[in-house]
């Protein structure tokens, strides 16, 4: 299985911070917000990522994560001219893809849960069908909405209702088979004129074969999309990782865990980091003192 990260859009709603900026590399406390998305993908195991951005920001996605050997991984780049709905990156990626199985990470969106591996394998490893994650918001009217009958199967699947049947959202995490190759060229623009992921997955619904996997209340899921988000998102990370001293996002940590790069590579990395609280915890998971 490929992945894709999306860090295209225009980030309207963290204008002025984006006007010069890519909303994606923007702080989350103290790495960029592409890495927590990043890290959940390398966690399921993806090696072979492709990157997909702006014409002005992808450089800059160049210049932060490179080739991917740093983290043992394979980066592939590509443009989204106009952000036209993010079902488009399965037509961007065609050809790279090459007819496999592909997962799907929003570049603004941080999910935390302690068996996070586990249902990341679990979601890649479906041969069949769709896997999306479902978290329970107070505000479902900003997402995809997903409702379930009284037995918990996924009925229902809409972008942003204006009166939600459910409050379980969407998060910005899809894994598909190989069939979303066939399926994504066939979706057409809503009516606010974007390629709805939501309406991939629709589809997927229909046929029976979309998974719905309900994240518990242990679990965290923000998306950095707004000022308050951002703000919270950033305080999250620092409470965790200077509560526990794990770290949250970290692409070293789990290159490092899932076998991707060995400890002398961590530690290379731990010493670009200079004096970083980041580079001390990767050193310390390089001498095997953080478990
Ligand atoms: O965060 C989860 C939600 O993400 C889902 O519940 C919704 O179903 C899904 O449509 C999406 O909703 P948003 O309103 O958050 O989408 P937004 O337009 O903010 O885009 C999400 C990210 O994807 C953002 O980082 C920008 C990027 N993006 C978006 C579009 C439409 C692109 O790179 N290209 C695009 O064309």
């Amino acid at each position: 299985m490929k992945g894709i990260l999306l860090a295209g859009g225009s980030g309207t709603r963290l204008h002025p911070m984006t006007l010069a900026a890519s909303k994606q590399l923007l702080p989350v406390y103290d790495k960029p917000m592409v890495y927590y998305p990043l890290s959940t993908l390398m966690l399921a195991g993806i090696t072979e990522i492709m990157v997909i951005s702006t014409p002005d920001d992808l450089p800059q996605f160049k210049r932060l994560l490179g080739d991917g050997s740093k983290f043992g991984i394979r980066f592939a780049y590509a443009v989204q001219p106009k952000p036209d709905g993010i079902a488009q990156a399965f037509l961007i990626a065609r050809d790279w893809l090459a007819g496999d199985a592909c997962a799907l990470a929003l570049g603004d969106n941080l999910i935390h849960a302690d068996h996070l591996s586990t249902l990341m394998r679990t979601a890649a490893s479906r041969p069949v069908g769709a896997s999306v994650f479902a978290y329970r918001v107070r505000d479902p009217e900003r997402y995809g909405v997903v409702a379930f009958d009284e037995s918990g199967k996924a009925v229902e699947i809409v972008e942003k209702p204006a009166a939600p049947t459910s409050n379980w959202a969407v998060t910005g995490l899809y894994f598909y088979d190989k069939h979303v190759n066939d399926i994504a060229p066939q979706i057409r623009p809503s009516p606010r004129g974007e390629l709805e992921i939501t309406d991939l997955n629709h589809v997927y619904l229909e046929m029976g074969t979309l998974h719905v996997e309900k994240l518990s209340r242990g679990c965290a899921w923000l998306d950095a999309g707004t000022p308050d988000s951002l703000l919270q998102a950033a305080t999250f990370v620092q409470t965790i990782q200077s509560r526990t001293g794990m770290l949250v996002g970290s692409p070293e940590e789990v290159a490092f865990r899932m076998g991707y790069i060995d400890a002398d590579a961590l530690r290379a990395h731990a010493r670009g980091l200079g004096k970083t609280d980041l580079g001390r915890a990767l050193l310390e998971l390089a001498e095997g003192e953080l478990l």
